[in-house]
């Protein structure tokens, strides 16, 4: 179903030729993020939780190797004196930061991507496409994390960029009729934590048309929010006291963004902000439903416009927009029930803990999603302005702890 069915229906092309190409335009988005950063940005921890952008680069091409490499195709290692430093289960973050040069870097990757094509010529791919595709997407995302560190640096086009609308939002919710749909999904680009796709209950509810936008925050922080104990969680007070924070992350007080995603909450941020407004944050479960479901038919879609890959003209993703853009921006990527930018722009938090599905296997290894299912980590959805299009589609999981607010993300609510 949705990527790879929609892609083969749409071209010629053979599993390996879509690879290929899908492989090579990821990486162009990747390096371009590094085409203008000194050797100190790129060895730089701007955050003890995140590793260097330079360190993101190598870890993607000895993960890209350790798998593609050494685990399909049986070869040995190339720069075993890499191992240590890129593995994810090596050094601790903070001893991260004697990195090689990007130019040493780079070369690291191109020697490993032109024998992953090689090897591709000859893969058996039929029964290795689901490791295929979990390397592209593992690139996906740690490119992601590469645009907010970088953003720690003051080094991304954010906070905002493309002024859109400024008109006056009907900021009401839409509802969701109650009763079971289809939950997850079992795609060859599924990760681990998708599976299996199963059928789900969801009681009717209320959820917003939109995302939370600066706008609406804003009325939050003037009217003291972050000042009174009633809207805070024990946890979330305390974490705010420690810390010192008084508004979002990623925050102008211009009105001219007014329309724009809150972005840079964390997820006690999100409740006490819900607190305030006397709504909730929607189950994962809800949230799902509310972006794939279409009540008339039963149907769930990939995305929420339907089943056809991600553009520019559905949602803001894949750095196209250097930034956020207005919550009402995109009308052709709007969902089944009417939710608008449910995917991209902002990543929403939930108030669901990240748990296995019923029948989980982890895929590729345990340490991928299984090693977080701890209770401690919360959901978000939907993907973000740099997500890329790989890891887009209204299944797709990203779990952060509570008190993350680095990552791009925002929420929306239900009643
Ligand atoms: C799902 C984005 C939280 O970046 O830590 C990358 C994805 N896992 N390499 C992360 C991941 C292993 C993960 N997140
Ligand atoms: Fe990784």
């Amino acid at each position: 179903m949705s990527l790879t069915g929609t892609i083969s229906t749409n071209s010629p092309n053979s599993t390996k030729d879509i690879l290929r190409d899908a492989f090579t335009q990821c990486r162009q988005t990747t390096l371009k993020q590094f085409a203008e950063l000194d050797n100190a940005a790129f060895c730089c921890q701007s955050h003890p939780e995140f590793s260097p952008a330079g360190w993101h680069l190598g870890h993607i091409g000895f993960t890209e190797e350790l798998w593609l490499l050494r685990h399909l195709a049986g070869t040995s290692p190339m720069q075993p004196q890499f191992h240590r430093l890129y593995a994810a289960d090596g050094l601790p973050k903070t001893e991260r930061v004697n990195l090689p040069s990007f130019e040493e870097t780079c070369d690291y990757l191109q020697r490993i991507r032109d024998e992953v094509f090689h090897y591709l010529d000859v893969a058996p791919i039929e029964e290795q496409k689901p490791l295929w595709w979990f390397i592209l997407q593992h690139e996906s995302q740690h490119s992601e994390t590469v645009a907010l560190v970088l953003q720690q640096q003051n080094l991304s086009a954010l906070p905002f960029s493309k002024p859109g609308s400024n008109s006056q939002l009907e900021f009401d919710s839409v509802t969701v009729p109650g009763g079971e749909f289809e939950m997850g999904n079992d795609g060859v680009e599924a990760a681990d934590n998708e599976r299996p796709r199963h059928r789900r209950f969801v009681e009717e509810f209320q959820i917003d048309r939109y995302p939370v936008t600066c706008g609406q925050y804003r009325q939050f922080i003037e009217a003291g929010g972050y000042d009174k104990r009633q809207y805070w969680s024990e946890a979330g007070w305390q974490w705010l006291h420690e810390n010192g924070i008084s508004q979002q992350l990623y925050w102008t007080n211009n009105p001219e963004f007014d329309n724009y995603p809150v972005c840079g909450v964390s997820w006690y941020e999100a409740n006490a902000y819900a607190q305030f407004v006397g709504k909730r944050l929607p189950t994962e479960a809800e949230w799902e439903k509310a972006a794939r479901c279409n009540p008339q038919t039963g149907e769930s879609y990939a995305y929420p416009w339907g089943n056809d890959f991600p553009d520019a003209s559905r949602c803001n993703h894949r750095l196209f927009n250097r930034g956020t853009t207005p919550v009402d921006a995109y009308p052709d990527g709007v969902s089944p029930v009417g939710c608008w930018d449910m995917l991209g722009n902002v990543w929403e938090w939930t108030a669901t803990t990240f748990e296995g599905y019923s029948g989980f296997d982890f895929f590729p290894y345990p340490g991928y999603s299984q090693a977080y299912f701890d209770g401690n980590h919360y959901v978000l959805r939907g993907g973000s302005w740099a997500t890329r299009p790989w890891a887009l589609r209204t299944a797709f999981r990203n779990w952060y702890y509570p008190h993350i607010r680095q990552i791009f993300s925002g929420f929306r609510l239900c009643v």
